[in-house]
C-alpha cells in the first residue's frame, strides 16, 4: 500500500532521515519505534508531504505521492494525527468529529461514520454533547484520532497517540487501534512506548539517529539482545 523508498531528508543543512526505506501492506499495523529525536516525527512528515524530502520516493497505492502537496496526499487517503491533535474546544465532541467529514463528498457519510467511531471509541459516544475543552488528555487524543478517520482515510499515521497518558487510557487506546485496524484500517504507528507498540504490530521498524537500524516481527524485536537491553530494559 506504501512504499517510502531511500528517503533522505534535511533540516537545512542537518540530515535527519539517511537512506530510510519502509513500507506498509494494506491492512497491517506497522510500528514504527525510537528515542527521542530519532527521526520518527520527521518521517511521517516526508510521507505526507509537510516536508520535501532531498531525494528518495513514497509510492501509495502504485503512485508516486512525493512532490505533491499535503492536501493532494490526504485526497489519496493518507491520514496523518500529529502529536497531541488539537480538538476544536468550544465545540462539541460530535461537531468536531462532524469537522472531519467536511469535504462534501464524505459528508452524506458522516452518521455511518460516526457510529464506527463510537464503535472504536466508547468514551467519545458517552461524551458527545460535551465541549471538547472538557475532555481529559487521552480523550482529545481519541477525538484527534476519531476525527481523521471521518475523512475516510486508507491508512492512517499516528504521531506517539500514548505520549503522557495514564496506564489505563493508554490499554484503552491501543485496544481501539486493534478494533479500527480489525476493520480493514491500515495503521503507521509511531510510538516510543516499544512494548506496547510491538504487542499489536504485525511488523515494525527501528529508527535510530534517522536511520532504520532493525525491522521485521515483534518477535525479531522482543528477541535482539540490542532492543532488549537498550529499549526495554531487560
Ligand atoms: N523543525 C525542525 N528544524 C530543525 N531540526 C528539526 C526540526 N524538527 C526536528 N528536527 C531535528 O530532526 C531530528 C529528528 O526529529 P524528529 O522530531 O523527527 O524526531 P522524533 O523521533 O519524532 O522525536 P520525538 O520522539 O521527540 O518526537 C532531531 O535531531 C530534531 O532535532
Ligand atoms: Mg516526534
Amino acid at each position: 500500500m506504501l512504499v517510502v523508498n531511500n528517503l533522505d531528508t534535511f533540516y537545512g543543512k542537518t540530515q535527519a532521515l539517511w537512506n530510510v526505506s519502509l513500507r506498509v501492506d494494506e491492512k497491517e499495523i506497522i510500528s514504527l519505534v525510537g528515542a527521542n529525536e530519532a527521526g520518527k516525527t520527521t518521517l511521517l512528515k516526508s510521507i505526507c508531504g509537510l516536508i520535501r524530502p532531498a531525494s528518495g520516493n513514497v509510492e501509495f497505492l502504485g503512485k508516486r505521492v512525493d512532490g505533491l502537496t499535503p492536501d493532494c496526499i490526504v485526497e489519496r487517503g493518507i491520514s496523518l494525527v500529529p502529536e497531541g491533535g488539537k480538538p476544536f474546544t468550544e465545540m462539541t465532541v460530535r461537531e468536531n468529529l462532524e469537522m472531519g467529514a467536511y469535504p462534501y463528498k464524505i459528508w452524506k457519510e458522516r452518521q455511518a461514520r460516526l457510529e464506527q467511531v463510537y464503535h472504536f471509541f466508547p468514551y467519545l459516544k458517552a461524551r458527545e454533547r460535551q465541549l471538547a475543552k472538557t475532555l481529559s488528555g487521552g480523550e482529545r487524543q481519541m477525538l484527534a484520532m476519531g476525527r481523521s478517520y471521518m475523512a475516510r482515510p486508507k491508512l492512517c499515521m499516528f504521531d506517539e497517540p500514548s505520549y503522557g497518558l495514564a496506564p489505563l487510557m493508554v490499554k484503552e487506546l491501543f485496544g481501539s487501534l486493534v478494533t479500527m485496524n480489525e476493520q480493514g484500517i491500515t495503521i503507521l504507528l509511531v510510538e516510543q512506548n516499544i512494548r506496547h507498540a510491538l504487542e499489536i504490530a504485525d511488523r515494525a521498524y527501528l529508527l535510530e539517529n534517522g536511520r532504520v537500524i532493525l525491522e521485521g516481527a515483534p518477535e525479531r524485536f522482543l528477541q535482539n539482545g540490542y532492543v532488549k537491553k537498550a529499549y526495554l530494559g531487560i
